[in-house]
């Protein structure tokens, strides 16, 4: 792990940077697989709304967390609990921070919040072509369940799941 990483949760004034970081996650997995930018799908106002709505949901159930590498965010995960089972609904790290174990710590402390709240296993969905988001999750405990979707944008999405 990069030596001054730290994670916290998601303040307002994080929006700007928070979007720009999502974008750049996004659009470095989304362009192989889904052939658009995420600029292409959603203006920059309306997914800074989508986060102002996201941040006023938040609560010891529902989390937004943040990387931090000095004053920039290299990355974000989302997660919320529904009883015992707590759903990681976004992990995305800036391409720079990728194979440094950022991922890990964020997923990490995702989970830590859920399995504080008495969540005891975890699922995610995952675009199935992904290949580099799949063998992080196969590497860090989780396994396929079986549970397939199309996702809004096309591409087949398949569930993982793991024992917290
Ligand atoms: C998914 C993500 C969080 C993983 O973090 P990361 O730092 O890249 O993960 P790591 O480098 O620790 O691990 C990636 C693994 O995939 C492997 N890998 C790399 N490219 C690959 C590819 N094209 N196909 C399959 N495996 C690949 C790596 O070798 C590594 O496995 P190993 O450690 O067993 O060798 C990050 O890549 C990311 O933010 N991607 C964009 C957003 C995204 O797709 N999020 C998931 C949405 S569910």
């Amino acid at each position: 792990v990069q030596a001054d990483v730290s994670v916290r949760d998601a303040r307002a004034e994080d929006a700007a940077a928070f979007v720009r970081a999502y974008e750049l996650a996004w659009d470095a997995m989304a362009a192989p697989v889904i052939g658009k930018g995420l600029a292409d799908i959603a203006s920059f106002e309306g997914r800074l709304d989508s986060f102002r709505a996201g941040l006023e949901e938040a609560s010891a159930d529902a989390r937004i967390l943040i990387a931090e590498d000095g004053d920039s965010i290299v990355g974000i995960a989302t997660c919320r609990r529904d009883g015992v089972t707590c759903e990681l609904r976004a992990l995305y790290v800036v391409p720079d921070s990728w194979g440094t174990g950022v991922a890990r710590r964020l997923m990490e402390s995702a989970l830590d919040a859920m399995r504080d709240r008495g969540a005891v296993d975890a699922v995610l969905w995952v675009v199935e072509a992904n290949g580099r988001a799949r063998r992080f999750y196969e590497r860090e405990g989780w396994t396929r369940d079986g549970q397939t979707r199309a996702s809004p944008l096309g591409p087949q999405e398949v569930r993982y799941r793991r024992s917290l």
